[in-house]
Order: structure tokens, then sequence, then C-alpha cells
């Protein structure tokens, strides 16, 4: 009763813990780096940056998500970051620095210090169903993303975080099912993925007391299965026989699994974890 008061008058309540905070969203323009966006939102963070990979998207998703939350307009900025490029390491501190003085123009202050980061941005899965088709340079692609980023991340990020006055920071990473899970033709994903989790949890110790941990979806119906090889019936097949199979009885949508990285950042108590939300594909 208390708390649902100090909430209602304006003040922060014990659970309202993303009140005054400023979550950065690598790969918020789309998927559940999006959601994850929104969910912030609803949760009740004061600044949300997000980014795309080009100047369109970005510009997009923060048009989007302006209209769908007007009264939040003001708290959420775009920053477009193409991560693709040999100059990843610069790139990232270029946005984190953006990422400080954009929303400090919005709210008038010297600087807005971020306080969670999530990173979701990756690029098409390498999925190779023949192993004598694998070559080095698609193995040296797929690790940009699944390797080279989250650990240059763990490294811009532990110097910006520092800023922060908050004690509560935290970096959210993103695995998959296919980390515990192996399947024919997933090699490269599985490899990368199982590193994502091992990271994390060594992360944990090498930027505490930052908390470092990673969300580990199953198959989520993103714009990520439309850039494999799938045809459009290929990928609705691939929904239904989720929903038919997994105990949830139902695909996940990018609204089920954004609720993780919303428990991480606000669970003080939780680093080196890797929470998972798979449709219960552990129990078949
Ligand atoms: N969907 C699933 O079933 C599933 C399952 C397990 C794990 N995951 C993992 O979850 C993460 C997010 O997946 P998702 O399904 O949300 O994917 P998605 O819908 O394809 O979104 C990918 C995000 O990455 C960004 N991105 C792509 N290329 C980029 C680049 N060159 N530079 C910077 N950003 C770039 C995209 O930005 P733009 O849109 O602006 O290009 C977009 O924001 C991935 O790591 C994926 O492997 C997904």
């Amino acid at each position: 009763m208390t708390h649902e008061v100090s909430i209602m008058s304006g003040k922060i309540g014990r659970f309202n813990k993303l009140a005054g905070k400023h979550v950065l969203v690598i790969g918020g323009s789309s998927g559940i780096g999006r959601a994850v966006v929104e969910a912030s939102i609803e949760a009740g963070a004061s600044r949300v940056t997000l980014t795309g990979s080009s100047a369109e998207s970005a510009a997009r998703a923060l048009a989007e998500v302006q209209s769908a939350y007007p009264g939040a307009s003001a708290r959420v900025a775009a920053i477009p970051c193409d991560l693709s490029r040999d100059s990843v390491e610069a790139d990232l501190e270029a946005l984190f620095v953006e990422a400080e003085k954009s929303q400090a123009a919005a709210t008038a202050a010297a600087t807005t210090a971020i306080d969670h980061v999530v990173l979701t941005a990756a690029d098409p899965l390498l999925l190779v169903p023949d192993l004598q088709d694998l070559s080095l340079a698609q193995i040296r692609r797929a690790a940009r993303f699944r390797m080279e980023v989250p650990l240059l991340l763990g490294k811009v990020a532990a110097r910006h975080l520092a800023r922060s006055s908050s004690s509560e920071c935290s970096l959210t990473l993103t695995t998959g099912g296919i980390a515990d899970q192996p399947s024919a033709g997933w090699s490269v994903m599985a490899y990368l993925a199982a590193g994502i989790t091992g990271l994390t949890r060594n992360l944990a110790l090498d930027l505490k007391p930052v908390r470092v941990n990673a969300v580990e979806p199953g198959f989520v119906d993103t714009g990520l299965w439309a850039a494999t090889e799938f045809t459009a019936e290929q990928a609705a097949a691939q929904v239904r026989q989720v929903a038919e199979r997994m105990p949830t009885g139902r695909a996940a949508e990018v609204e089920d699994v954004a609720e993780a990285y919303v428990y991480l950042m606000k669970d003080r108590n939780a680093t080196g974890e890797i929470v998972k939300t798979r449709s219960g594909a552990n129990l078949i």
C-alpha cells in the first residue's frame, strides 16, 4: 500500500528500479532489442537509447517508438551504429559518447551517464548443413557479432558504466538455446553461443561490481529468420512446428523474452547468470 502511494506520488518505489536510469539497447531497432526498448520504457526507465545499423533504421525505430509511447518521446533517443566494420571498438566508444551526449541535450543535464547496457545486435545466422562447405572467411565473419562485439563491448562498457553514479549498473549479452542443445548444421552458431555463455561469467568478474549476465532465448519469431535462406512458407512452418513441439504450446514472441532482460537489469543480486527463456525446449 505504502509503495503504491509512493509510486503514484511520483516517488521511487522499491520495485521501480529503472526509474532514474539510462538504458542503452544496442540492436534496439528491431526484433528482441526493440521489445527490450519498449519494455524498459514501460518499466519506468528515465532514458532509453537504441541503436540501429543505419541512420534510416535508427530513425524509423525512433519514430515508431515515439508514436507508440508519446508520453516518453523526450526520453528516447536513437543512434546509428554499424558494428560490422573493423573499427568496431572505436565505433562502440563513439556510440557511448554520443548516447551520453544526446540524452544530456534532451534533459538539459551536462551529461547523462549510462546505467544499463543490453546487446541484441547481430547479423544473420550462419547455418552450414554440410560442414564441407564451411570456409575460414565465413567463420571470421560470423565471429564479428558473436565473439568480437561482446568482448569489445565489455571493454568499452566497463569504462562508461563506471561514470554512472549508480552502484547498480549492468551489461546484458544475448546467447541462444543452441549453446545447450546441439543441432545438425549449427556448429558455428553452437560454438559462438557457448562462447558467449563463458564470456558472460568471466566478464562478471572482470567488470565487477558492474553485473554481467546473458539471456538465452530459444526460438523467437523475428526478422532474424527471414534473413536466413528460409522461404516465407518455411518460416511459417517453423513457427507452427515450434508451437506443436514446445511445452508452452506456442512460439515465443519478443514481448516474452524482453522480460528476461528487464529482470536482469533490475535484480541487483544477479551477475554471471544465464537466464533461459526457451518455451520449455529444455524439457523435450
Ligand atoms: N530470434 C530468435 O529465435 C533467437 C533465438 C536465440 C538467440 N537469438 C539471438 O538474439 C539476438 C537478437 O536476435 P533478433 O531475433 O532480435 O534479430 P533481428 O530481429 O534480426 O535484430 C537484429 C538487430 O541487430 C542489428 N544489426 C544487424 N546488423 C547490424 C550491424 N551491421 N551493425 C549494428 N547492428 C546490426 C539490427 O539492426 P537494423 O535492423 O537497424 O539493421 C537489429 O537491431 C541475436 O544475437 C540472435 O542470435 C535470437
